[in-house]
């Protein structure tokens, strides 16, 4: 139950290359971008670095639903704190049509691309995901071809979106959609994005909720080399999710300690090292994609605990992505403007 165990209750860019290029503004055809040249996975993983979840916002049912609607000043403050990426989790399944071809409302189409386009023009490298797709995990075999209809247009949407835009397939799989079946949805989903992006770096992970110790179950095509493998980290659980309002029975955590002793960090120490041996026999880059303790957590050990977790990754040469940017977890406080220093000093020390 180290992981996440626990079911949730609740769970430059296509404007600026067509307006750069002056044409499609002023309504003549525009020609398409000089394609870059591709980035291997491994380049790609380093570029993504150190990262924070731009979490509660776009992948609640409706944005600002969750508190969290995004701002574009939010993508100058973590470029200019030092992060060189965001993660951006997305409920597309609530902005699309339930049959055939699942199209996906060009009003949200028109949203995303204007947050990425606020990240990318600062130089972020942006992690898109399909995040909550709730129906997915409770039965893929009634979901698949949904899923697979909401690639093909996220995937043709963003053919021409620069290196610097990584896909992640799915969000913590898990319950119904269990390895075989997540290993049979990745083959097939692969594919589609394929089609209009060959060598677009895309990040897929293990199921149970992308846990490591899941990750020896993972089946991946090995003629493609663009994957970047994630894995979500938040053990102990009833430290990270003391007091989490979606994982019942949490209040009785609140007090929970992470006193940073040896045992403890062995913890993590064996967590990481599965991790790496896998990725070593496996040739894989890693990406821990989420990582972080609730709020109601004491301040000073979630610290302590993150700044071990965040040094843990990038000694095995993990890039990493704290979750999350301004909610419950957050690095960042809105309703002050000012970081939360203990946390943004542990995710990012000075040299
Ligand atoms: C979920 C969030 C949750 C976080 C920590 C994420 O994957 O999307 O809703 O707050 O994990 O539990």
């Amino acid at each position: 139950m180290a992981f996440r165990s626990i079911p949730f209750i609740a769970m430059l860019t296509r404007f600026v290359f067509v307006c750069a290029l002056g044409a499609a503004c002023a309504g003549t055809p525009t020609p398409a971008p000089t394609p870059e040249p591709p980035v291997d996975a491994f380049t790609m993983n380093q570029r993504i670095g150190r990262a924070v979840n731009i979490g509660n916002a776009l992948e609640a049912p409706t944005e600002g639903e969750w508190g969290v609607a995004v701002k574009e000043e939010f993508f100058q403050l973590i470029k200019d704190a030092g992060f060189t990426a965001v993660r951006l989790p997305v409920r597309w399944n609530a902005h699309a049509e339930t049959s055939a071809p699942y199209t996906i409302a060009p009003d949200f189409f028109k949203r995303i691309d204007q947050v990425m386009d606020q990240a990318l023009s600062r130089g972020l490298v942006v992690v898109l995901n399909i995040h909550h797709y709730e129906e997915m995990a409770q039965d893929p075999q009634a979901n698949t071809e949904r899923f697979l209809g909401l690639w093909k247009q996220i995937a043709e949407h963003y053919q021409a979106y620069p290196n610097a835009l990584v896909f992640e397939l799915l969000n913590e799989p898990n319950s119904s959609l269990g390895a075989k079946t997540w290993n049979n949805l990745i083959a097939a989903t692969l594919p589609v994005v394929r089609a209009s992006n060959p060598t677009r770096n895309i990040v897929v992970g293990p199921g149970e909720w992308n846990n490591p110790r899941a990750l020896k179950d993972l089946s991946l095509p090995a003629d493609d080399q663009h994957l970047i493998v994630t894995f979500h980290y938040y053990a102990p659980f009833q430290f990270t999710h003391q007091g989490a309002e979606w994982v019942t029975g949490s209040d009785a955590w609140v007090g929970t300690d992470w006193a940073g002793s040896s045992a403890e960090k062995q913890s993590v120490q064996f967590d990481f090292n599965l991790v790496a041996q896998w990725a070593k026999d496996n040739a894989r880059p890693i990406f821990l994609g989420e990582f972080g303790a609730y709020s109601k957590a004491d301040l000073d050990l979630r610290a302590r605990w993150t700044a071990f977790v965040a040094r843990q990754a990038e000694k095995r040469g993990f890039s990493w992505a704290y979750w999350e940017f301004c909610a419950g977890f957050g690095v960042y406080d809105q309703g002050s403007g000012m970081w939360n220093e203990p946390l943004r000093q542990a995710l990012l020390p000075p040299p």
